[in-house]
Formats: structure tokens, sequence, C-alpha cells
């Protein structure tokens, strides 16, 4: 079988592997015991071998996970978008600019993308255009006041805008302080906050006008426990396990359900918590003049051994509760500084992507998109709000909208329901 990871790389491995069986036919003809099984054998193999339309394939991509550019206008980072390298972008002629020899003193000036690329179909929509206008044309249609609404005083209006596939939808994320911030910039985009009954415990933004609401496990690290030589004073529970049962279990009734009696779309991902856990615990056991006591160091194996079985213990009882929710590892965000420290984040994002495709969930590539990105940060942790925050909003919305099976002609089969392009993208990404 072909992983998806291969998916793009799928005509090139076919055209090798069609070169290998027309060889092999060849040979088979000049030897002795060919016979013509053998022959009929390699045709099928060819057959199986040929991706079954090139459209379908090329529809089945996440425009996502396609290498592109980060579209960031200066006047507003409402218009930040994901710019996929189509095939169209790389047979684009050569720029007058970009000729041999060179004509005179060339440099460059900020210009707009030309729109065949800009606005090119098989580009991620642009959700949150629709979703922030409807909010308000909602909101400004009914009496009653901004914070005593309800779902109930829009359900007349919840089909408006093309939008009725978002009525009722549930996120559910499990994740540390960079998703909870990226939740609360989703909701100030609607005129909405947060509410938490402590830090660190869960968290919810809730739309009345769209009847969405995103909820916010936090998520403190694969540590089986807790303990003597760290962890934040407000934190009892660090054990996903003791957390699950202590925090997490008693909200599951109240706001993680959506329409199938499941959260539309869950996501996880691990990575902040377990890089200074594992510091502390080196500087605990170990003095500086060791490399276990430094910060600037790779993983050890029996580190790897251990966030390796604690996750894949997570991804499971993940799996357990919620069968059959599509499932994302949100690809992790390094420090805005980030340097030989965050050598572990690496490996630790790594580690997670195994861990996700071996679970047969997908990668939400946001992290790696902006990495880099150190001017989007608001401080040495956390990306903040502008262009990541607004990309991480569209990107929800397009997983949503596929597992809510929005359907898009354009791109059929892609928004035809979770299930519809699913093995096309369960690989680790090869990032
Ligand atoms: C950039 O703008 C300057 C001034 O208008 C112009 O001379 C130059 O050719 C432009 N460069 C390119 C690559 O278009
Ligand atoms: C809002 O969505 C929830 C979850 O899908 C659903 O149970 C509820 O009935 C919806 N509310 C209204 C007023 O439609
Ligand atoms: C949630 O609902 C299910 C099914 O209705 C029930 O079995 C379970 O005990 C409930 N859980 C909590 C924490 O209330
Ligand atoms: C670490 O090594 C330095 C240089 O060799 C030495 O001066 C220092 O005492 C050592 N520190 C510890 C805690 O052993």
């Amino acid at each position: 079988m072909l992983s998806a990871s291969m998916c793009m790389s799928r005509y090139g491995v076919s055209i090798i592997i069609a070169a290998s069986v027309s060889f092999l036919l060849v040979l088979l003809s000049f030897s002795e015991s060919f016979s013509s099984s053998a022959i009929d054998y390699a045709h099928k193999a060819q057959d199986y071998l040929k991706p079954a339309s090139s459209s379908d394939i090329y529809n089945c991509e996440d425009p996502y996970r396609r290498p592109g550019y980060l579209y960031i206008d200066p006047e507003t980072y409402k218009n930040t978008r994901w710019i996929p390298y189509t095939n169209e972008f790389l047979d684009a002629e050569t720029p007058s600019y970009a000729e041999y020899p060179v004509k005179g003193d060339v440099f460059f000036n900020r210009t707009e993308v030309e729109p065949a690329f800009l606005d090119s179909t098989s580009n991620p929509q642009q959700w949150m255009h629709r979703a922030v206008a409807e909010d308000e044309r909602r909101r400004k249609a009914v009496s009653v006041k901004k914070d005593d609404q309800t779902p109930e005083d829009f359900v007349s209006m919840k089909d408006g805008g093309g939008l009725d596939w978002l009525w009722g939808r549930r996120v559910l994320i499990f994740g540390d302080s960079v998703d909870r911030y990226m939740m609360l910039f989703f909701c100030e985009e609607f005129g909405r906050t947060i509410q938490q009954p402590k830090e660190h415990t869960t968290a919810t933004c809730v739309i009345p006008s769209l009847n969405l609401t995103m909820v916010h496990w936090h998520f403190a690290g694969s540590w089986p426990g807790r303990p003597e030589w760290w962890w934040m004073d407000d934190m009892k529970e660090v054990a996903f396990e003791d957390r699950w049962a202590k925090i997490w279990a008693p909200t599951l009734n109240t706001s993680v359900r959506g329409p199938t009696g499941q959260p539309d779309l869950l996501m996880w991902q691990n990575g902040l918590w377990d890089e200074r856990a594992l510091w502390e615990l080196g500087e605990a056991h170990y003095d500086v003049n060791n490399t276990m006591g430094q910060r600037e160091r790779q993983l050890v194996w029996q580190e790897i051994r251990f966030v390796a079985a604690r996750m894949k213990k997570f991804v499971q009882r993940v799996s357990a509760e919620f069968k059959g929710v599509p499932t994302m590892f949100r690809a992790i965000t390094v420090h805005r500084e980030s340097n030989a420290r965050d050598a572990n984040i690496y490996e630790l994002d790594r580690l997670s992507r195994a861990i996700a495709e071996h679970a047969d969930h997908e990668t939400f590539e946001w992290g790696r998109l902006i990495s880099g990105f150190s001017m989007l940060y608001k401080d040495q942790t956390h990306p903040g709000k502008g262009a990541g925050s607004w990309l991480w909003a569209n990107m929800i919305l397009e997983y949503l909208a596929r597992s809510a099976g929005v359907k898009d002609e354009a791109r059929s089969p892609y928004f035809n329901g979770w299930d519809a392009c699913h093995s096309h993208l369960t690989g680790w990404g090869g990032r």
C-alpha cells in the first residue's frame, strides 16, 4: 500500500516501479523459465500502481500541507493566507527580472500576488471572512444584549451565509497555552472571550450566533505523576490520566458533543511542557558539567522511549474515548528565539508525527507554517494575535468544514466528509 505521505511522490514512485516492471518484463522474455503467468502478474502490478485518476489525488491534497508561501498583507492581518505552490505557479513564465543576463540593476518591490496564484481554486478557503461577517449580521438582527445571547436566539438564521454546516459544531483541543491563546484570539475575532474555571484546567470559547464551541483541555505533558523536583504551583495534577479523571471528564457532556454526539474535530499536541520537564529533571539530578544537566542537548534514547510510550497511551485513550472522530496532531511551535535549547522540541515534534501517523491521525501544520516568523510572536513562547492566529483560525474552520462534509465542487472530493480523502493524508508530512 502506498502511504499518504507519499501521495505527492506517487507519480515518481509509479514511474520508477513501472520502469522496474518493464525491465522485469524484458528480462523475463529472455529467461528460460519465462511463463505467461509471470507476464500477467507484471501487467497486473503495472495496473495496480497506476493512480486511479490524477485529478482525484490532486483534490485530496491538503493545501496546508503543500510547500507554499505565507501571504501576509501589510495592510491587515485579516487577509493572511497560505498559498501552496501549484503546478501553475511552478510552470509560470520567467519574469523579466529573472532573465539572464541581468539587465541593469535589478531590485525588488512589494507587489500584489497575481490573482491566479492568490485566488487559485486549489488554495484553502478564507472561512474567517465569511464567519466573522455572518456573525456580525446575525448579531445585528437580534435585540437580545450581546452577553445574554444564546444559540436559541439565532436558530432561525442558522443556514445563512452558506454556513449551515457550521451550526452546532464542537472542537476539542488537547494543548498548552499556545493553543489556548489561539482559541482566545479566534474568540476575540467574534467579539467574545474564553471562560476558564481556573488557569491550566479547561477553557471554552462559545460563539452563540454560530452555535460553535471550542474547548481546550490543558495538557501538561507526558509526565506520569507530579515529581518533587518541579511543577507549577497551581498544577496539582500532571499525568493526563489524573487530569482526565478530575479536570476534563466532568465537562465532557456539557460542551464537547456536537451533532453526532461526539466532537466534530479533535486536535492534540505535546512539546513545550515536556521540554521544560526534561530540562528540570536534568538539572535536579545532574550537575552542570554533565550534559544531562544542560538545556542545550539532544534527548537521550530513554527519554525518547519514555515519551513515545506515554504519548502512545494518551493517543490510544483519545481514540478509544472518541471513536471515529477526525483527529489531528498539531505540529509544535518552537520558541521565538529558537537555538540549541530547542533541539529537543524538534525531536518531540518528529516523535509525535510518528505517533500520529501510527494512530491514523492527520497533521495540522500550523506550527511549521509560521516557524521562523519570530515577528509574529508576542513573547518568547507564544505566537501572538495577528497573521499567525488568523491563519490558525482559517485552518481550524477548513478542517471543520471537511469534517462536516461541506462539499465544494472545485476541490471535490476533499470536502465530502473526513473519510473521503483521509487515507491519502495520514502520513507524517516529511518535515
Ligand atoms: C522596482 O521599482 C523600481 C522603481 O519604480 C523600478 O525601477 C524597478 O524596475 C522595480 N523592480 C522590479 C523587479 O520590478
Ligand atoms: C447547538 O449545538 C448543540 C451541539 O451540536 C446542539 O445540541 C443544540 O441543539 C444546538 N442548539 C440549537 C438551539 O440549535
Ligand atoms: C456523560 O454521558 C454518558 C452517556 O449519557 C454517561 O454514561 C456518563 O456517565 C456521563 N458522564 C458524566 C461525567 O456525566
Ligand atoms: C564543573 O567544571 C568546572 C571546570 O572544570 C569546575 O570548575 C566546576 O567546579 C565543576 N562544577 C561542578 C559542580 O562539578
